[in-house]
């Protein structure tokens, strides 16, 4: 079990998606669909990872199907998205509750991608696993 408050995770979500914004690539394809609303974006991205990581129960959502209407969204964002969301922990916490949160949202963007890309043909790429 991660131990990790909920605190963190408000630092966390700030901080990742604060270095999000300022991205070259990722950082225009939040803004297409998240100008005006990055509030309400991040008080749902800090219920997510409360869901997540201390099991709050107090996310819902559809992130697939948010995911899968991105239209200018493309296989190799997600490995950027990872290693954003890599440099940011790495920063906030030690090394073993880093690699623990990056092996959970590893395994969440590699469903996400899966329902995205994945086809018989596209298996998920070895930075997913
Ligand atoms: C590959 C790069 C990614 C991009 C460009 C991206 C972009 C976005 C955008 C623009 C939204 C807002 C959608 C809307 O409200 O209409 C969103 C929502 C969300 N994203 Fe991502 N995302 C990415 C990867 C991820 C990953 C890897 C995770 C989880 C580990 C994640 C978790 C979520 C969640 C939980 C929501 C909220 C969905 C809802 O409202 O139910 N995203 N994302």
């Amino acid at each position: 079990m991660v131990e990790i408050t909920a605190e963190q995770i408000a630092v966390l979500v700030d901080q990742f998606y604060g270095a999000i914004r300022q991205h070259p690539r990722l950082g225009p394809l939040f803004e297409d669909r998240l100008a005006g609303k990055w509030d309400p974006h991040l008080d749902q991205m800090n219920r997510f990872w409360r869901s997540v990581l201390l099991h709050s129960g107090e996310y819902s959502g559809q992130p697939v199907v948010k995911h899968n209407g991105l239209p200018d969204l493309e296989e190799d964002d997600f490995r950027l998205w990872l290693q954003q969301f890599e440099r940011t922990t790495a920063t906030l916490f030690e090394a073993g509750v880093a690699s623990a949160i990056l092996t959970i949202a590893r395994r969440i963007a590699r469903s996400l991608w899966l329902a995205r890309f994945g086809t018989p043909f596209n298996t998920a790429p070895d930075w997913l696993t």
